[in-house]
């Protein structure tokens, strides 16, 4: 199956109240681990590319070329969408160019009026494209590839402002974080998801920072019109402590053990486990 835009899948989540994953991917190992599980789980999937990973995996290009050659070796038939994670202009309209299915352009630092005038702009594009655009109101808290949200909440009639100009999916900030939680976070804004949801209606509402929040919360922001949650860090984490097990245990030390293709498996193990984990509680498990 080709790369899909979101809007499907996402129409589809909204509509039968469950969510989608969006996993972000770093290198090979990771986009077939993700891959794999959607496959298995018969699960939509998102892959989430930021700026910073995508200069890592030396470019968009190559990005959309690997992401597609994978599709095709491993006969994934579940709907993939290929989108840029918190994209800035420029980048939007590069991975338009390399053939990605969907972008985010994260407007969230500049005046409301720029915002909306740029994602007018976006929506256009990306409508005759046939791609789908997520578009930010309210940054997200912690830091993500250098750049800093503080964690404010959204306000819900600049999302409205911005859903009506024909985005495909809203990412609120509703006090979420990227990566940890800090022991005293407060916890989600459930007060304005559901503001925002009021005034937005149909619109599918994303959830950044996925990472660490606890399941019951997860299945209220679900509930409240969330369809999209984005899950980056605790895939790291578990590849990482995976990797850490493996070398600690000498393993690399005994016969081929030194074979990257032995050395991180376990790394992809644990984020296939992850992706797993994370699809049941989101509901997405047969819904491709
Ligand atoms: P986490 O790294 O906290 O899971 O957040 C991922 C994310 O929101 C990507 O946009």
């Amino acid at each position: 199956m080709m790369l899909v835009s979101a809007k499907e899948m996402l129409t589809k989540a909204k509509a039968g109240k469950y969510a989608v994953g969006q996993f972000n991917i770093n290198n090979l190992e990771w986009t077939k681990a993700i891959l794999q599980t959607a496959q298995e789980m018969n699960s939509p999937v998102i892959l989430g590319v930021s700026e910073g990973a995508g200069k890592y995996m030396c470019g968009y290009k190559t990005v959309v070329g690997m992401v597609n050659g994978m599709i095709e070796e491993l006969n994934i038939t579940v709907p993939v969408a290929l989108h840029l994670d918190h994209g800035s202009y420029d980048a939007c309209y590069k991975c338009i160019k390399a053939g990605f299915s969907s972008v985010m352009f994260d407007g969230s630092h500049y005046p409301i009026e720029e915002n909306v005038e740029k994602t007018k702009e976006l929506v256009a594009v990306c409508e005759e494209k046939g791609l789908s655009l997520e578009a930010e109101v309210g940054a997200i808290g912690g830091e993500e590839d250098g750049v800093i949200g503080s964690g404010e909440c959204a306000d819900p009639d600049e999302c409205k402002m911005i859903a009506d100009l024909g985005v495909t999916m809203l990412a609120a900030g509703i006090g979420n974080i990227h990566g940890k939680y800090p022991a005293n976070w407060k916890g989600l804004s459930f007060e304005t998801l559901d503001a925002v949801q009021q005034k937005t209606g149909d619109m599918p509402l994303v959830l950044h920072g996925g990472t660490g929040i606890p399941s019951d919360m997860i299945k209220k922001a679900i509930s409240l019109g969330v369809a999209k949650i984005n899950v980056n860090t605790e895939c790291q984490l578990a590849f990482a402590a995976a990797t850490r097990g493996y070398v600690e245990e000498g393993k690399d030390l005994v016969g081929k053990g030194f074979d990257p293709r032995k050395l991180l498996a376990p790394g992809v193990e644990a984020i296939k486990a992850t992706v797993k984990e994370k699809m049941e509680l989101f509901g997405s498990v047969g819904k491709a």
